[in-house]
């Protein structure tokens, strides 16, 4: 017998950067999965792309933490993924907790979906030395998810598709760009600490308009939104160009997402094939994705 498990990827609609100041902001999980398959072996196994090792918290770190946070079992742990890495758009969340739910299937461990959420933030925090609960919470239970209430609101009934620069995915970044823009507010403490909390204000605009199913308006705030993230210096001339692009051929609205400084952008729409035509002209790679209302899966 062998436990199959996938868990999405998110992207944030609003929010990013503000939700470590204690504002509003919301999370998607979309349908970009990694997928884990663990089985019962003689020794630990861990097979990816990457490579083939035992427990190695160097090339495997996120899967070697998972299977050491549950007992360190003997099992066979096989993972691929269609969530590009370091792009933020939630990689190492979603490898954590599609491995920690398919050993907990499989060795009949009993841990409910809350403590699997727990657990695979506690492995980012180990891992980074940093992280928000956002990815492994929206990893966990999918959705559409505001922060930091957790309130789950109305799936999006329209098109998302994201844009990847592929630049700018180094190790730590996030928490580097997290330290700039800090620094940015110890300098500039007002302008600052005010854009920071527009950027609140407009996610729970943006709540509003996702209950009502207005996403023409949605977009509207989050082009706000993205202009707002460059204010702080997170933008980059490539997620701009993507972005624009994206807006050009019709989308909603779209902007970066996750910690920015490369990595990827969102735009919301109902014409995705157009979308990602103009995202790939403008240099980006397009990936045509949906709004995932599950989180973790058995398969
Ligand atoms: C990164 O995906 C999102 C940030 O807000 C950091 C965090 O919330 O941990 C930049």
């Amino acid at each position: 017998m062998a436990t199959t498990c996938t868990a999405p990827g998110k992207i944030y609609l609003f929010g990013e950067h503000a939700v470590v100041y204690g504002e509003t902001a919301i999370a998607c999980a979309v349908e970009l999965r990694t997928r884990v398959c663990v089985e019962r072996s003689n020794e630990i196994l861990i097979l990816s792309d990457i490579g083939t090792t035992g427990l190695d918290f160097e090339m495997h770190p996120y899967v070697s933490s998972a299977i050491q946070k549950l007992g360190s079992p003997d099992v066979s742990i096989e993972i691929s993924s269609e969530i590009p890495v370091g792009s933020g758009l939630g990689s190492s969340a979603a490898v954590t907790v599609a491995t920690l739910e398919a050993i907990n299937i499989e060795c009949g461990l009993l841990y409910d979906k809350t403590n699997i959420a727990r657990m695979a933030h506690e492995i980012e925090m180990e891992v980074q030395g940093a992280a928000s609960p956002t990815d492994t919470f929206v990893s966990t239970f999918g959705g559409v998810v505001e922060i930091p209430s957790r309130k789950k609101l109305d799936i999006l009934e329209c098109g998302v598709v994201i844009g990847n620069t592929n630049k700018g995915a180094t190790p730590g970044k996030t928490a580097k760009l997290v330290k700039q823009v800090a620094l940015l507010k110890e300098e500039y403490p007002d302008p600052i600490g005010s854009i920071i909390k527009t950027i609140g204000s407009f996610a729970q605009h943006g709540e509003n308009m996702v209950m009502q199913k207005k996403y023409q308006a949605l977009g509207k705030l989050m082009n706000i939104n993205h202009g707002l993230l460059d204010a702080l210096g997170v933008g980059t001339m490539e997620l701009s160009a993507l972005v624009y692009a994206a807006r050009n051929a019709g989308a909603y609205g779209a902007k970066l997402t996750g910690a920015g400084g490369g990595g990827c952008m969102v735009a919301l729409t109902d014409s995705p094939r157009q979308v990602a035509c103009a995202i790939e002209k403008a240099g980006g790679t397009a990936i045509i994705s949906g709004f995932a209302p599950d989180g973790v899966l058995q398969v």
